[in-house]
């Protein structure tokens, strides 16, 4: 098969990587990549947000399957451009991908079908934000509705802070279209968990629970991010918690689009929050979370490509996804001024050390070849990737090889799977012996039918 992957970070880069193993691969692109991908892939450009654009690409390249990785390309219908021309991809349409693409559809839709969340209201204009902020109170949390690469949350501990965050969403328009309205909800407090799965609207193959690092700086303070480094453990979900998240969130998600007659293809990423309450969900994404799908793409034994290929036809439920019992840690390196605005250019060394040590894998995210030698080019440069036997080996694995990297103004946390060491030491997680492991085989959820 001919495959192209859209995207350029280090979730495409592992995702490449692990398709590139395939034998039923003869050849492999991706667009537009990165200068670590083209270790993998020929890199060719694109405007990931123009479908039509991607579809061309497709064509020129007699691509058998298209797999996308970022959420821009989904919201804009890239999907629904290549089921039209009769191009197989992998990926929800456009009506799908609004449980990303617009908070205030994925609140309603999981209020309709009863999926626990945060309690909420939505406001349309300012006035009617500082009605529900003064009916909420304090500590809140205010989300634009549309797509803002992971600068729409704010999570305000006082009326002030969420004042702020409402005169910069709705009156400076900071987000443009996607902060004019809101959705403000209450907050959440627990610990935080990337359930992520590939279905075909029918079965679910769960991919390992992973537990992502959003906070710029160690102990989860500082501005959030895309996700500054993420793990991946069995341990991290026991067999009754990963039940009650597969009935309670997983399977009426599911059940309920099928029900609003939106069939649901591709990856679909629930971000929950572990209440005292029971799981709830903090947001859906359309898509592999980065950086978890760098771990997760570690874990993986078993090929990817033939389940990728039974989702577009439909056929999920006759594979297996087969993944080590052993946790993997990535840590990802950012460019000084991340989130903010970063420095570009600097000079990257070392990674051939980092990656020549045994287990590790360097995914590159803005990476470029300028005058032969690797610079930066973008706020998160590259994700460390490493196995190991447990979680303490991968973690020591992993910031073994970012010692041998240098750029300059490289930021990375020190932290990364600690939360996963306390509770170790902790005894709160099911032991190794017993811990579940990430099941090979897919959940088949009953047919719903349709109203139209
Ligand atoms: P999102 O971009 O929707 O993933 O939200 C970014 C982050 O904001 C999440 O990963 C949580 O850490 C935090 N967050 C979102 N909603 C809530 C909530 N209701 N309560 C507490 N934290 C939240
Ligand atoms: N790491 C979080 C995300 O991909 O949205």
């Amino acid at each position: 098969m001919k495959i192209l992957v859209i995207g350029s970070g280090g979730r495409e880069h592992a995702l490449t990587w692990k398709l590139r193993e395939s034998p039923l691969m003869e050849e492999i692109y991706c667009a537009p990549g990165n200068a670590g991908i083209t270790q993998e892939a020929e890199c060719l450009p694109v405007d990931i947000a123009s479908p039509q654009e991607i579809l061309q690409l497709a064509r020129s390249i007699h691509a058998d399957l298209t797999v996308v990785g970022p959420e821009v390309p989904l919201v804009a219908g890239v999907v629904d451009e290549f089921e039209r021309a009769g191009m197989a991809i992998v990926g929800p349409t456009k009506a799908a991908a609004r449980l990303e693409g617009s908070k205030i559809f994925a609140k309603r839709f999981m209020q309709r079908h009863r999926i626990p969340t945060a309690e909420f209201d939505v406001a349309e204009n300012f006035e009617q934000a500082t009605r529900v902020l003064r009916d909420f109170g304090a500590p809140i949390v205010v989300k634009a509705d549309g797509l803002a690469a992971g600068k729409g949350v704010a999570v305000c501990q006082t009326f002030e802070e969420a004042e702020q965050a409402l005169e910069g969403f709705m009156r400076q328009e900071i987000l443009g279209e996607a902060g004019k309205r809101v959705v403000m909800e209450k907050r959440l407090t627990g610990e935080e968990l990337s359930f992520i799965v590939v279905t075909d609207g029918r079965s679910v193959v769960p991919l390992p629970p992973t537990r992502d690092h959003k906070p710029l700086l160690d102990g989860d303070q500082g501005p959030n991010t895309g996700g500054m480094g993420a793990y991946s453990d069995d341990a991290i979900l026991g067999d009754r918690l990963r039940d009650e998240i597969l009935r309670t969130i997983v399977r009426p998600t599911l059940a309920g689009l099928a029900a609003e007659g939106i069939p649901y293809r591709g990856f679909l990423y629930f971000g929950l929050m572990l209440t005292s309450d029971g799981p709830k969900v903090l947001e859906y994404n359309v898509r592999m979370g980065d950086p978890e799908a760098q771990p997760i793409m570690m874990r993986l034994r078993s090929d990817l490509l033939p389940v990728l290929a039974a989702v577009r036809e439909g056929q999920l439920g006759a594979q297996e996804a087969h993944w080590t019992p052993n946790p993997a840690v990535c840590v990802v390196l950012a460019a000084k001024g991340y989130p903010g605005q970063v420095q570009v250019g600097q000079v990257i060394t070392g990674y051939d050390s980092a990656e020549a040590i045994g287990g590790v894998k360097v995914f590159h995210a803005g990476t470029v070849m300028k005058d032969d030698r690797l610079v930066t080019s973008g706020g998160r440069v590259m994700g460390v990737t490493a196995i190991a036997e447990d979680l303490p080996g991968a973690i020591q694995r992993a910031y073994l090889a970012v010692s041998k990297i240098r750029f300059d103004g490289m930021q990375y946390r020190r932290d990364i799977g600690a939360k996963g060491l306390r509770h170790l030491a902790a005894g709160h997680e099911p032991e190794s012996s017993q811990r579940r492991r990430t099941p090979s085989s897919s959940y088949t959820l009953k047919p719903q039918p349709r109203h139209h």
